[in-house]
């Protein structure tokens, strides 16, 4: 019975050396340790033997039954080590690999050129003054001085709503009315900043929605030096000190005179190119004096005060500085366009 018991224990530490696997251990339980096992039999056969037999085998065949059990532990502590130790080895983070970048969202280049022409005209004292986007025929042409049925309404292509006389602004000018209806008779600097909308076929040149900044100066001595002054401070400050502009005569309703401001060609020199289509000038913005009757509409006394205004398209001047050539990209939303800035 002894030299059996002996014989199970060795058998067993041998095998349980090439155990290598979770199931191979638990093979190993069964066969060793297990109801069926050879361990077992010689239990239950104790109470076989002689009398005086049964306390000394009793008592090895317990210790081997412990011996079996402590080996079974530490083996499977083992194992699991070794496990643990490949799992980490597996899924190792590389520390010194470069993080995945997240990509930033950032501001449309419309709205950059926007903030840009704001900061300037804030820097020069003019205050931002938010106009509605939805006017009426009133604000948007009869108090600007462009009646019904005039052939001036044509430059203006609108969107009208259901609502009789109720339409998408075309222009921030309406935003003048507004802006001196609330300030008479006090002087005035504000710029404008907004949407416009035209009812317009969409091509490279023209869409149907567009930013623009308008400019109003009312005072009592406000004369056409100060207005030419004035933008070209803004054109220094723009485009830098370099700049070379000139003022062209022009003709709008609601301004008298009227001039556009051009700044000599960026691209060429002012030699001509295609940028400037020969002409060595880019039109950078429409203004005038306020016409006396736009002012009255305002509740100014034109034969006290006088004023200049002015507007100029952020988009447009995008376009300009980053020669896009087409004016759909803005509102196409073509991430491979807006990453650019
Ligand atoms: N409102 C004009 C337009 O949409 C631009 C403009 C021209 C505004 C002259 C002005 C101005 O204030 O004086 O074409």
């Amino acid at each position: 019975m002894t030299e059996q018991l002996e014989g199970i224990l060795q058998q067993a530490q041998q095998s349980l050396v090439s155990v290598e696997q979770e199931s191979d251990l638990q093979a190993w339980r069964i066969q060793y340790l297990g109801r069926a096992s050879a361990l077992s039999q010689v239990l239950d056969g104790l109470k076989e033997l002689p009398r005086e037999q049964r306390p000394a085998v009793g008592k090895r065949a317990n210790e081997v039954k412990t011996a079996l059990e402590t080996a079974f532990a530490a083996r499977q502590a083992e194992l699991q080590a070794v496990l643990l130790e490949r799992a980490l080895e597996r899924d190792r983070v590389d520390i010194s690999l470069p993080g995945r970048k997240i990509p930033l969202g950032r501001l449309h280049p419309a709205t950059q050129t926007l903030l840009e022409i704001c900061a300037i005209w804030r820097d020069m004292g003019f205050q931002v003054y938010r106009s509605r986007d939805v006017e009426t025929d009133a604000y948007n042409f009869e108090l600007l001085n462009i009646p019904a049925h005039h052939p001036a309404r044509d430059q203006w292509d609108t969107f009208y709503t259901t609502t009789p006389g109720v339409l998408l602004r075309t222009h921030t000018s309406p935003g003048q009315i507004h802006v001196m209806r609330q300030r008479a008779p006090e002087p005035i600097r504000v710029i404008l900043p907004g949407m416009c909308y035209r009812y317009e076929q969409i091509s490279a040149r023209s869409e149907i929605q567009f930013n623009q900044v308008e400019g109003l100066a009312v005072g009592e001595n406000i004369t056409f030096a100060d207005l030419k002054g004035t933008l070209n401070a803004f054109a220094r400050r723009m485009f830098g000190d370099q700049v070379q502009t000139r003022f062209r005569a022009a003709h709008f309703p609601f301004t008298e005179p009227s001039a556009e401001m051009d700044i000599e060609c960026f691209v060429c020199g002012g030699a001509g190119c295609a940028v400037c289509k020969q002409t060595g000038w880019l039109e950078i913005l429409g203004s005038g004096m306020v016409h006396p009757s736009v002012l009255r509409n305002g509740g100014y006394d034109p034969e006290r005060y006088s004023g200049f205004a002015f507007g100029m398209g952020p988009e447009r001047l995008t376009m300009l500085k980053h020669r896009i050539e087409d004016i759909r990209y803005f509102w196409a939303n073509d991430l491979r366009f807006l990453e650019q800035f």
